[in-house]
């Protein structure tokens, strides 16, 4: 007898029962299309066709035309895989654990700003060995508006990069040189908008019905049902979420800027072209694909828009694409959000990577107060993530910092939370007194007050400030908090990722405000150009740039001789002194317990006492007695057996 999606959905045998009927349906087509890929695209889909069918029809098996769809979906993964280089098809056969040894170490940057083109990036490929980088994001890179594309967040042809970076085949070619020298690339999959001048959007404009259905083309009935209860992104640069398309009077969705056109999931037809552009930079060499804006890819009236379930099965049907026709391929989930929502990406069947915007915001949160419970409650509750899967820890990235930290646990510590974003907020831009910080506010929304910070690492931990007043002891400090912050991203557990030109400690630019198409958007005082002159300071220990990198080079090779800061679990330890910092690193019956001391003056740690302990970082063995740290210092202690 016939089945429903419903009874389907509710019965893993009926789903197996269907994927191979499927499968022996369609086999010799797919045969056909995935050329001499057949047998492994074969066994792959044996494997995980049940899993696709599953989600694929939950998102759209109320749709007449479902079972379409995913015949073309199919074969369109046959001739993905057809596609694949013999290079990453190796890769597609090997282990994916990469991301959990103690040497992994990520860098962001945008190719422009850090090596002007495709070209001078390859020639920059000894610094990032040099520097013991084997993960490598390069920033949008696709073909975008001009002049203004949100830092190449619009794109407008996933298969075009920008003119002036060099050609696609010259990424690939580059993305390939990568690989040889050990270094995964990373590209975004901005996969909740496309821009308004994608050929999608170039077709729905002129009023094509068929595109239109990529987008959201709303009446003003329509856009009234959503917009009440949607969050405004970016309120300096425009209000609300919805654009008026000029010639049909329709409000097209646009979380971001008003070029950003959010596409429309619920139409399988947009699932599948994404599926193939996914694929397509699969194919090119991207090992990771950080998956951008990703809370917001699902939309149903009367909910924020944000965090949906369906958000959840649309990525895990992306992954399980991925899986078949691309199974080195690895996600990483940018959900800049509530930490309870953040962890709900994790999982190999989801995102196998995530940044850490909690630990993120935190690290910041503690150096300000110079105290570390909220850090230390809000780590103990969201922490803990499957063991396949691993954090993103940053410090700083191209965007904002927002202080998306869980409320209910600031309560508990008697921290009333808005006061504290306010008091955040003023102490990064500088206007709280004795502050260090010399950010800059982002996107102030005049109805809420909420407001966000950006700046460069240097800038926001003192550097600049103590440059201009002269001042020695705070220009230490400064630099003892860089060393401070790379220490936790490079121990806590996770694969650390740095933001290039914060490795060499480059400050704020305020050269942005001079450029029309950038004056609005205080993001890019932290997207500052890198000289081949600075990039030569790196190994000259008399400049500050040398100091701050040469410290930071220490952390990572002490790091790369201990295998448990790599895969080993962590827990977060406390001491009754607030000002520390605490968590023990564990693996294979081996543990190592780091202390970090949040503030300017010397602390004692008492928690630890009656154990002799080895310093990995200053190469000492400590007394028993007593611990004492220095200002801003940071321990990696390793029991000493007796
Ligand atoms: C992500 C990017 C940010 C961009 C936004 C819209 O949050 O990190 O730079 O503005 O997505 O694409
Ligand atoms: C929003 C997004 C976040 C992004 C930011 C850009 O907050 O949630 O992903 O980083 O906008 O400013």
């Amino acid at each position: 007898m016939q089945k429903t999606t419903a009874q389907l959905l509710e019965n893993p045998e009926l789903l197996q029962f269907e994927s191979e009927k499927a499968l022996k349906r369609l086999s010799q087509s797919l045969k056909t299309a995935a050329k001499d890929s057949w047998p492994e695209l074969k066994t792959r889909l044996e494997q995980q066709l049940p899993a696709l069918l599953e989600l694929y029809l939950s998102l759209y098996g109320e749709h007449y035309d479902c079972y379409y769809h995913l015949e073309q979906l199919l074969k369109l993964l046959a001739k993905s895989s057809a596609q694949r280089p013999a290079y990453l098809r190796l890769e597609d056969a090997e282990p994916q654990d990469w991301h959990k040894a103690p040497s992994a170490l990520g860098a962001a940057c945008y190719v422009d700003l850090f090596a002007k083109d495709f070209k001078g990036l390859a020639k920059r490929i000894p610094y990032l060995k040099q520097s013991g980088i084997n993960y490598l994001h390069l920033m949008p890179l696709f073909k975008a508006p001009e002049p203004n594309s949100d830092g190449g967040y619009a794109v407008s042809d996933y298969r075009s990069t920008m003119p002036q970076l060099g050609s696609m085949q010259q990424l690939s070619d580059l993305m390939q040189q990568l690989h040889q020298q050990g270094i995964k690339p990373v590209l975004d999959f901005v996969f909740n908008h496309t821009s308004d001048e994608h050929r999608w959007a170039e077709k729905a404009k002129a009023g094509d019905a068929e595109y239109r259905e990529f987008y959201f083309f709303l009446t003003e009935q329509e856009r009234d049902q959503f917009a009440p209860s949607l969050r405004e992104i970016f309120p300096e640069i425009r209000r609300g979420c919805f654009t008026q398309d000029k010639t049909s009077g329709l409000w097209v969705w646009t979380t971001f800027n008003s070029f950003q056109w959010d596409l429309n999931y619920a139409n399988p037809a947009v699932f599948n072209a994404m599926a193939e552009e996914m694929l397509f930079l699969a194919n090119q060499g991207a090992s990771v694909l950080r998956l951008d804006a990703l809370a917001f890819v699902w939309k149903q009236a009367g909910t924020s828009c944000e965090n949906l379930p369906k958000a959840h099965s649309l990525i895990k049907a992306f992954n399980a694409v991925a899986r078949i026709a691309a199974p080195a391929l690895q996600f990483k989930s940018e959900a800049i959000v509530h930490p309870d929502e953040v962890v709900k990406y994790i999982a190999p069947e989801e995102c196998q990577l995530s940044y850490n915007p909690l630990l993120m915001a935190l690290l910041w949160d503690s150096l300000a107060t110079r105290n570390t419970r909220l850090l230390t409650e809000s780590l103990r509750k969201r922490f803990d993530i499957d063991p396949q899967c691993s954090w993103v820890n940053y410090i700083r990235c191209h965007d904002d910092i927002g202080w998306t930290f869980d409320d209910s646990i600031a309560w508990q510590l008697g921290i009333n939370p808005d006061h504290h974003r306010q008091f955040l907020n003023q102490f990064y831009t500088g206007q709280f007194e004795g502050s260090f910080a010399a950010g800059v506010p982002f996107q102030q929304n005049p109805v809420t007050g909420d407001c966000r910070v950006a700046g460069m690492l240097s800038s926001l931990v003192g550097v600049e400030k103590a440059e201009i007043e002269n001042n020695a002891l705070h220009l230490e400090h400064a630099l003892q908090r860089i060393c401070l912050l790379n220490s936790i991203i490079l121990s806590i557990g996770g694969l650390p990722l740095l933001y290039m030109g914060d490795e060499l400690g480059l400050k704020n630019d305020y050269s942005y405000v001079l450029d029309p198409a950038k004056k609005d958007d205080s993001r890019w005082v932290n997207r500052v150009a890198v000289t081949d002159k600075q990039l030569a300071s790196a190994i000259s220990a008399d400049t500050l740039s040398g100091r701050i990198y040469q410290q930071l080079q220490h952390l990572i090779q002490t790091r790369a001789k201990l295998p448990l800061l790599g895969a080993g679990s962590t827990t977060l330890l406390s001491d009754e002194n607030p000002q520390l910092f605490l968590y023990q690193r564990q693996l294979d019956g081996k543990r190592l317990v780091a202390v970090v001391n949040f503030s300017e003056h010397a602390q004692l740690c008492n928690s630890l006492t009656g154990q002799l302990w080895h310093d990995e970082l200053s190469n000492k063995t400590l007394p028993a007695d007593a611990l004492l740290l220095t200002p801003y210092q940071a321990l990696w202690l390793s029991p000493v057996n007796s």
